[in-house]
């Protein structure tokens, strides 16, 4: 697996990887990947759930580039919601690879059941119920983190899904409903006996939504509490973090989330890390381009051209924040991509930060985009 993520991050057949400085205790002391259920996780690293940017072009581009698993966007148990153009999209799992990992929202045990069985005979192999989500979206509604602050309801909720469903179902919280009501431990201990196959815990409270540090002694206390595995997340963006947070929490895994923005390749960099003590390089500046041009694509096929080229704005912008590339330049690259109306010519610009990037004349950044339109010919021919 190494070597050919080594291979899509430097575009060069059999790249070596790059040793690694010393290998740090949490990688020679390592567990192996986490079981659940019947899924045996190929690595620790495992991309989060994030709506409106873990679609399948994502998860799909995350997959391959070596996360341990991926998990879809959340959709609603609310039945009323299932025909959506938006809802539709995110069951899609059709040439998913991986365990296909669903995530629902809702706060009503029957509709949450009902919603575990249509998304299971839509082609999920895990349900994971989201426990975790701040969002006013779904907190308004009592769902997401908002549900636990009512441990009572969490067990029905949890027991309710895993009756109804013969996949393995997963539960992703938060490490409380606020720094004065950090009941993390006790919502695991509910979740382990309801019969939850493992859960990522992120490691703030619902009050905290996202400021300050993610902290680590609820989660470690969590590991410590239930057998099930858990996924310890939070501000995890780099593979040195990743082993850090392994060594003090002894979780099963690391969910990583916003650091894979723009950076599609970091799940399998930390996988890398943690597993054999591997340090993989940042992809090169043309594999990043080819990596980003098919990301590109891939939304204007999922989306349609409309909806993708806008969707493919904020990666884009991403990628650009990764790129080490000058704020200035970066930002007259972003004013001048998010104004092209046309699938064609977003692509075709991609060439154009190529060139600006490496300070190369017109004439070659023509000749790297049709260096990239044959890589990914030749991907979807292989
Ligand atoms: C834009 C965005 C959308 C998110 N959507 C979801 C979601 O649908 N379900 C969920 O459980 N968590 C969701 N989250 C929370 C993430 O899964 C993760 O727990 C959080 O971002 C912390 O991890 P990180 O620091 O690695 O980003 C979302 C976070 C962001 C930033």
């Amino acid at each position: 697996m190494i070597d050919t993520v080594a291979k899509e991050l430097t575009g060069a057949p059999g790249a070596p990887a790059a040793a690694g400085p010393a290998v740090p205790a949490a990688v020679t002391s390592r567990q192996a990947p986490p079981r659940i259920g019947d899924h045996q996780l190929r690595n620790r690293v495992v991309l989060a759930p994030m709506a409106g940017i873990t679609d399948l072009p994502f998860r799909s581009l995350c997959w391959r580039l070596g996360a341990g698993m991926v998990v879809a966007e959340m959709v609603s148990a609310d039945p009323k919601l299932r025909q959506t153009r938006k809802s539709r999209l995110r069951r899609v799992h059709a040439r998913e690879s991986g365990p296909r990992s669903v995530q629902i929202a809702g706060a009503d045990p029957q509709l949450m059941a009902d919603a575990a069985r249509y998304n299971r005979d839509e082609g999920a192999e895990i349900i994971d119920i989201n426990m975790g989500c701040p969002a006013k979206k779904v907190c308004q509604r009592a769902a997401g983190s908002a549900l636990l602050r009512d441990e009572e309801l969490v067990a029905r909720i949890l027991e309710a899904v895993v009756a109804a469903v013969d996949v393995p179902v997963t539960l992703k919280i938060r490490t409380g409903w606020s720094p004065d009501e950090r009941n993390g431990v006790a919502v695991a201990r509910i979740a382990e006996a309801s019969g939850i196959a493992a859960l990522a815990v992120h490691g703030r409270t619902r009050a905290d939504r996202f400021n300050g540090a993610a902290e680590f002694a609820t989660v470690a206390a969590i590991v410590a509490t239930v057998g099930i595995p858990v996924l310890a997340n939070g501000d995890i963006d780099s593979p040195e973090r990743a082993a850090a947070v392994l060594a003090e929490t002894s979780a099963a895994g690391v969910m990583v989330g916003r650091a894979a923005q723009g950076r599609p390749w970091l799940c399998g960099q930390i996988a890398a890390w943690v597993e054999h003590g591997v340090r993989l390089p940042d992809p090169d500046p043309a594999s990043q381009l080819r990596l980003l041009a098919e990301h590109v694509e891939a939304l204007h096929d999922f989306h349609g051209v409309e909806r993708g080229l806008r969707i493919a704005r904020k990666h884009v912008g991403w990628y650009l924040q990764a790129s080490g590339m000058a704020e200035d330049q970066q930002r007259r690259f972003a004013r001048d991509f998010n104004r092209i109306e046309a699938g064609a010519a977003q692509l075709a610009s991609l060439a154009e930060l190529h060139r600006i990037r490496e300070g190369l004349p017109a004439e070659l950044g023509n000749s790297i985009q049709r260096d990239a339109a044959w890589s990914r010919s030749a991907t979807q021919a292989a």
